[in-house]
């Protein structure tokens, strides 16, 4: 089942090799074809996230940079047209699929599939897609999937309980905010390791306090917190381990491969490895995000011709929250020019 008006070529920004922002090239494509259960989706706004930049530039935690190439592609992406968390108008389903219609409003995230870099993606039916929440902005839908489905994950893998004591390391980026936000809804008191400029955001998320990296120490006091969270790789377990009270956790979300293989030390344990992406997970946030309980911080929107600016901003390490992009300038206005 189709809506009448799907274009059968289309615009989608291809990663012609491993680099930099550079060899990001906006081709004309054909539209995907659903297969069996699958939803085309008109996508209204997407962004460019630490993933995206990870891939096209085959910058892998250390000692990730081989094991990447063969899940990716040797010399370049096996899938050129990168994006994975987006927002848009169901277009077309493919056979057997009954949960979404041409017309509906969704949120999806296609994980390894990607493909959110162009005017129309493809996800699975069975996949991270839900409907979008009427009270929901654009920006905001486009930018609730990575950093919170890879934040759900981690916090229900450590077994969060109410009234532990949370470390969030790298607090303003898109995963650390949404470790925030989370743990303090799920009854944590979080403290945010933040540079001084993003400290009032943390707290604005829900830190009850902070440290400032540039200034104090954080490993500073042994065995205070019962779970440390990096979303920087600044700690390891090895390193992170004295921090922590018995029966702590570390999460090693931007895991290089050394924190793959070690996973308990001295009654602390190591939560490592791709987050996985549930369905569910998505649900609940756009619920949490449609009450007002989540939203996630958006930097800054970029049209979709400047969609490679995005991608030299985020090569910075310095984003603030998510870089959406948009390719429905009407519902979704960019707040930066075209040459970024
Ligand atoms: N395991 C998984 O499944 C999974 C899933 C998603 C992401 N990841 C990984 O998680 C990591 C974080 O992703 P992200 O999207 O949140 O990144 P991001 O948005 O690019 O993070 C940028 C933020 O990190 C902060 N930062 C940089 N160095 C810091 C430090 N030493 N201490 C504290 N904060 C620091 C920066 O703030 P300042 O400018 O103030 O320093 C900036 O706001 C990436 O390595 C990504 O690959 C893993």
């Amino acid at each position: 089942m189709a809506d009448a008006h799907v274009p059968t070529i289309i615009q989608a920004w291809h990663v012609t090799r491993y680099g930099g922002p550079e060899v990001l090239a906006l081709r004309d494509v054909p539209v995907p074809r659903p297969g069996k259960g699958d939803v085309l989706v008109r996508v209204q706004a997407t962004t460019v996230s630490s993933g995206d930049r990870r891939i096209r530039s085959l910058d892998l935690p250390p000692g990730m940079t081989t094991l990447g190439r063969l899940a990716l592609g040797w010399s370049r992406p096996r899938q050129p047209i990168l994006g994975t968390e987006f927002t848009g108008i169901v277009a077309a389903v493919g056979a057997g699929v009954t949960r979404f219609r041409p017309g509906e409003p969704v949120i999806a995230f296609t994980g390894l599939r990607q493909g959110a870099h162009g005017a129309y993606a493809l996800v699975s039916e069975r996949a991270a897609i839900v409907p979008r929440p009427p009270a929901l902005g654009i920006a905001d839908a486009a930018a609730l999937g990575f950093g919170g489905l890879t934040a759900m994950d981690y916090l229900r893998r450590a077994g969060l309980r109410p009234g532990e004591e949370v470390l969030v390391v790298g607090a303003s980026g898109t995963v650390g905010a949404a470790l925030v936000r989370l743990a303090q809804l799920g009854g944590a008191s979080v403290t945010a390791v933040t540079s001084a400029a993003n400290a009032d955001m943390a707290r604005q998320l829900g830190a009850a306090a902070t440290i400032d990296y540039a200034a104090e120490d954080m490993k500073a006091g042994r065995e205070r917190w019962d779970i440390v969270a990096d979303a920087v790789g600044a700690l390891s377990f090895r390193t992170a381990c004295p921090m922590l009270r018995d029966g702590g956790r570390y999460l090693a979300i931007a895991s290089g491969l050394g924190d793959l293989l070690v996973r308990r030390r001295a009654g602390r344990r190591c939560i490592a490895g791709p987050a996985a992406e549930r369905p569910e997970d998505l649900a609940a946030l756009a619920h949490l995000a449609a009450r007002g309980l989540v939203r996630p911080p958006v930097e800054a929107v970029y049209p979709f011709e400047a969609l490679p600016a995005a991608h030299a901003r985020a090569d910075t390490g310095r984003k603030r929250g998510s870089l959406v992009v948009t390719l429905d300038d009407e519902a979704c206005p960019p707040t930066v020019r075209q040459d970024g």
